[in-house]
């Protein structure tokens, strides 16, 4: 991880997130979900806006994330949650990828 640049944050190369997959990250002791969906990079909190689960663990399809615990599904560009037992959205950073690294804004 990078120190922070106007806001912004480096949270892992580019390289290391597979098309339609997601890792996660740890960052000051919050874990991001860094998602590379046909090639655009999404970020979001990795748990599960439900219960204690970790999105990256679970299913990629297309544009979505279902949860490995129960199965909700989140829309990932928007955070939507898409079906129960699924209330909240997921938060979503904006994210940009700059000289193969991922980065997000945290603040600002
Ligand atoms: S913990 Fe994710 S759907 Fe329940």
């Amino acid at each position: 991880m990078s120190e922070p640049d106007g806001g912004w944050c480096a949270l892992t190369d580019a390289s290391e997130v597979e098309e339609d997959d997601v890792v996660c990250v740890n960052v000051r002791g919050h874990a991001y979900a860094v998602f590379n969906l046909g090639g655009d990079y999404y970020v979001t909190d990795d748990r599960c806006t439900h219960q204690e689960a970790s999105l990256s663990e679970g299913y990629v399809q297309d544009d979505t994330v279902e949860c490995p615990r129960h199965q909700g599904v989140f829309h990932v560009p928007t955070g939507k949650a898409m079906c129960p037992p699924l209330t909240r959205p997921l938060r979503v950073y904006p994210a940009r990828v700059d000289d193969g690294r991922v980065w997000i804004r945290l603040s600002g």
